[in-house]
This record gives structure tokens, C-alpha cells and sequence, in this order.
């Protein structure tokens, strides 16, 4: 199996619409109730690229498996060196590796851009994307509990943060 890591393209949109609204149905990873529609999607994308952020695709055998992004942590201009990145696989390629290929590039292009510490805000009952941080070094900073509300019960956001060298 082939990976190979490029820039997102508008071309991806519906791939990664479907992995997100997956997600969204399925899973406690997104705090969003109802699906996105494309164009919806398409903005929030373009809206990183825009302001200067990655958004890169992971493509199996010619097929969106994987994209990670990140962009602002906060809008005050203190926090211009902190990002707060996402890493998403689609359910097929769950354990081959291309979530730390996708990772790890974040990482590397953060460094690139100067930046000094990468945030990943991640709900309590996504343990594996919990440890897949922590093997990266990604250290839980912090807990705020019941700061979410789906499939009928209260959620708590997992703070992750790993400073950049
Ligand atoms: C979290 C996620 C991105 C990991 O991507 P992946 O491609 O499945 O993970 P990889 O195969 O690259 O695994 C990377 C490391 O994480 C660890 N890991 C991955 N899934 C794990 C799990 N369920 N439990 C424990 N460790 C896990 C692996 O052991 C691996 O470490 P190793 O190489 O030392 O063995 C992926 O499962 C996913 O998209 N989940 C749904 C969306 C999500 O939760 N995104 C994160 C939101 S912040």
C-alpha cells in the first residue's frame, strides 16, 4: 500500500465531508450535532489555506484515506505561535500508520513556521486518539470537564499540548 502526503485540494472535499460526518454521526471525536453539508465544508478548509495554514491529505492507492490541518488556538494576537491541529483516518485505514504520517508532517511544518506549541482539544472518550498523542509526546494539560453535551450524556475535553523545539 502506497501513501503519499499532498496538499488538499478542492478535488478532496467530498472525501474528507465524508470522514468528518462520520464522525460526526458516529463518534464523540467532533462536538457537532448535525452533518455538514459541502459547501460548508469546503469554506472551513479554504479559510485555513487561506490564512496560511496546512491542510494536507493522505491518498491510498489513488484514495483520500487521511488529512490532518491546523490553524488559530485562540484569536488574541498572544497566541500567534499556538495552533490547534486535527488528524482524521477514514474508518477503513484505522491502524496502518497514516494518522502518524499525518502527524508527524503537521509537526514539521509547524516547526517550519515558527510556531511554539501544537494543541489538540480531544474529547475524554477518544482514547485512542489520547494515546496516539501521548506517543508523540503530546502531554494532557488539562481537563475541562463537562464542557460537552451529545448522545445524551456530558462530555469532557482532553487538552493535549506538546511544545515544539
Ligand atoms: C486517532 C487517529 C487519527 C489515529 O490514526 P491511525 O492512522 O489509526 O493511527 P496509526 O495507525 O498511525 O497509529 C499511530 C500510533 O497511535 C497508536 N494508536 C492508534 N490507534 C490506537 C488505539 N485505538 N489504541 C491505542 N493506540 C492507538 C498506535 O499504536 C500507533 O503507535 P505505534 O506505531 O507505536 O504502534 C484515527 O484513529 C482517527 O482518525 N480516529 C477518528 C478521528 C479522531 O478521533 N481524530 C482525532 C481527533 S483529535
Amino acid at each position: 500500500m502506497e501513501i503519499k502526503l499532498r496538499p488538499y485540494q478542492t478535488g478532496d472535499t467530498q472525501a474528507i465531508l465524508d470522514i468528518i460526518n462520520y464522525n460526526i454521526l458516529n463518534s464523540t471525536a467532533l462536538y457537532d450535532y448535525n452533518i455538514r453539508s459541502y459547501e460548508q465544508q469546503k469554506a472551513i478548509l479554504e479559510e485555513k489555506i487561506n490564512k496560511g495554514f496546512p491542510v494536507i491529505v493522505a491518498e491510498c492507492d489513488g484514495k483520500v484515506a487521511g488529512f490532518g490541518m491546523y490553524s488559530e488556538f485562540r484569536f488574541r494576537e498572544a497566541y500567534k505561535f499556538t495552533v490547534e491541529h486535527s488528524v482524521y483516518v477514514d474508518n477503513d485505514y484505522h491502524g496502518m500508520g497514516i494518522g502518524k504520517i499525518l502527524l508527524a508532517e503537521l509537526i514539521q511544518i509547524a516547526k517550519k513556521q515558527n510556531l511554539h506549541t501544537m494543541i489538540a482539544v480531544i474529547d475524554a472518550e477518544n482514547q485512542s486518539s489520547i494515546h496516539f498523542h501521548e506517543k508523540f509526546g503530546f502531554e494532557t494539560v488539562g481537563i475541562i470537564k463537562e464542557s460537552g453535551y451529545k448522545f445524551d450524556r456530558w462530555l469532557h475535553s482532553v487538552f493535549m499540548q506538546l511544545i515544539l523545539e
